[in-house]
């Protein structure tokens, strides 16, 4: 047996993942344990659980890979930094950073509890970008693939074009710092006013509501160049400072990174508490814009480099759904993989798979196929937390299940719905989701205004059955993960108000039976009834990260307005008012 530690740590979004013989056995992101919303620091909490899941001692492990590596592009760190005279603390901040990286087996012997002698296993670091590659092609379906991962920063890269021949990875290009596409939209999502980790997708959600009228604008902040992209440095800070990212023990924060130069061009910047005006929501639109253009330009760059017609996407960047929608239909490629955490958190499976095929030798056959990878409960964890909370529950058999929480749905209540192993990635797949009625106009109101608290600009996204998507939205290219966005079709628009978004899209789920087979029975039982083999989806939290374990769901459940939980096969109405 070969056993495989990976990790993502004193990163955003902090997670780890264990591969056993080549296959995946467990993954899980530190927010969901700590309930801190992105984590960064040491997946401390996961990495145990990992282990626990899958019976196994420290002892046994044979690698511990992290998805860092600060020695990966050091000579052009070096030029770097004695061209530019960084701030002290920003050094300061980076040094401790690597020291960290560096000494991570002292860090995994806590989080498992065991003296550092006690741990076997041979430690690796895998540069950043390295990590999202192996993340997204040794997990695809594909022998062979060009592989394109884009974010904002990670080991001074920010982009890598590269290609997959079954288990080696030849890396082609990469774009080191300052330039970055994940850089440019977060700066302008912090000039639209939202500063906080992870606001770029509220951005994606805002823009289709503005014109790109500023995308002349856009493109001096980035502009395309040869086959890659540079950035109009003037007009960020990063570059003379650093990102500078603290964690602390909370949410990571990143410091303002554009410059006056911005506010020049753009106008002021929009304060946090400021009303979104019509400016706003063009400058949004022109981002995204120019966002999309200069991703499908690294898109069609890669295909002339590689001539592959099979394209696997990994990194912050590849979460734009918006953009990745524009793949199949606007470029050479004829199939893609984004696989369910595409953000940071898959460099722990990233790297993990790295030294499974490199290190350990390993033999490909594994597909990440679904995001079921966390933590589960049986019938009894189920019924002991309604016990605990003081809430009664019923316990329905399948067959009377499935009928009746569709039928509720179709009544226009809101279900907390929780089933099996917990989602790995941002995304809630139907394992972790509050799921409604798409039919309704006033859903999305109902949702924000009773559970979610949302900005009322965002979009709620659609859960398709597989075999239907196509009758509905304008492509069918399967979307298990939820990161590729399609135009609904003309005629079915009214149809589905409450998941059609302002410019007739949806970020669609296709929901195959064979992946998510009780997700797929309940979204059936609804078009029974109604004809509409559709769900509303959205993901089962309130402004904190995803619920993992049942007495998560049951308080989330009790302070919203919710009007049933369904955990597994036990269900909780809400008590009339
Ligand atoms: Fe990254």
């Amino acid at each position: 047996m070969t056993a495989i530690l990976g990790l993502n740590a004193y990163h955003g979004d902090a997670a780890a993942a264990l591969v056993v013989d080549g296959e995946l056995v467990a993954a899980a992101e530190e927010e969901r344990f700590n309930r801190v919303k992105h984590v960064a620091g040491f997946p401390s909490l996961a990495a145990a659980w990992c282990l626990a899941e899958a019976g196994l001692k420290p002892a046994q492990l044979d690698h511990i890979a992290i998805g860092r590596d600060p020695r990966a592009n050091f000579a052009a760190k070096i030029r770097r930094t004695l061209r530019h005279r960084p701030s002290p603390s920003y050094v300061r901040e980076r040094v401790a950073n690597q020291a960290r990286v560096g000494d991570a087996g002292d860090a995994v012997a806590d989080a498992l509890g065991v003296d550092r002698g006690s741990l076997r296993a041979k430690f690796h670091r895998v540069e950043h970008h390295r990590a999202h590659v192996a993340s997204a092609f040794y997990v695809s379906p594909f022998d062979d693939a060009a592989v394109l991962t884009v974010d904002g920063f990670g080991d001074f890269a920010s982009t890598m074009l590269a290609v997959g021949r079954d288990t080696k990875l030849e890396i082609l290009d990469r774009v080191l710092f300052p330039h970055s596409l994940g850089i440019f939209y977060t700066a302008v999502t912090q000039w639209l006013g939202f500063p906080h980790y992870g606001d770029e997708g509220k951005v994606m959600g805002l823009a289709p509501y503005g014109e790109p009228v500023y995308a002349d604008k856009m493109r001096e902040l980035v502009r395309v160049k040869g086959d890659l992209f540079e950035l109009g440095l003037e007009y960020f800070t990063h570059h003379t400072r650093g990102v500078e990212m603290t964690w602390a023990d909370g949410s990571p924060t990143i410091g303002r990174i554009f410059s006056q130069r911005m506010e020049d061009l753009l106008g002021p910047a929009r304060q946090p508490d400021e009303p979104v005006a019509t400016h706003h929501e063009n400058v949004a639109r022109s981002l995204q814009h120019v966002l999309e253009e200069t991703y499908l330009h690294l898109v069609r760059s890669l295909h002339e480099r590689t001539r592959n017609t099979r394209l696997a996407l990994a990194g912050g960047v590849a979460l734009n759904a918006v953009a990745n929608g524009r793949i199949i239909p606007e470029t050479p490629f004829a199939d893609v993989y984004v696989q369910p955490a595409a953000g940071d958190s898959g460099t722990a499976v990233g790297a993990a798979f790295d030294v499974w095929h490199n290190a350990a030798d390993g033999s490909r056959g594994f597909v990440m196929g679904s995001a079921d990878w966390g933590p589960h409960y049986d019938d009894e964890a189920c019924a002991g937390a309604f016990a605990v909370a003081g809430v009664s529950a019923t316990r329905l058999d399948d067959d009377e299940l499935f009928p009746f929480v569709a039928g509720k749905i179709a009544d226009g209540e809101v279900i907390g719905w929780f089933q099996g192993r917990m989602e790995f990635g941002p995304r809630a797949l139907g394992q972790r989701s509050i799921v409604a009625d798409p039919r309704r106009d006033d859903m999305k109101d109902i949702l924000n205004a009773r559970i979610k608290h949302r900005e009322p600009f965002r979009p709620f996204a659609p859960s398709v059955l597989a075999d239907r998507v196509g009758e509905w939205f304008e492509q069918d290219y399967p979307s298990p993960f939820m990161v590729l966005v399609y135009k609904t079709r003309v005629e079915k628009r009214e149809q589905i108000p409450a998941v059609n978004h302002v410019d007739d899209t949806g970020r669609v789920q296709s929901v195959e039976p064979a992946v998510l087979p009780r997700y797929w029975r309940l979204i059936a039982e609804f078009d029974k009834l109604t004809g509409v083999p559709i769900l509303l989806n959205t993901s089962f939290n309130e402004n904190e990260p995803i619920v993992m374990t049942p007495a998560h769901a049951i308080e989330t459940f009790q302070k919203t307005r919710m009007d049933m939980l369904v955990l597994d096969n036990y269900v909780a109405r809400r008590a009339s008012e």
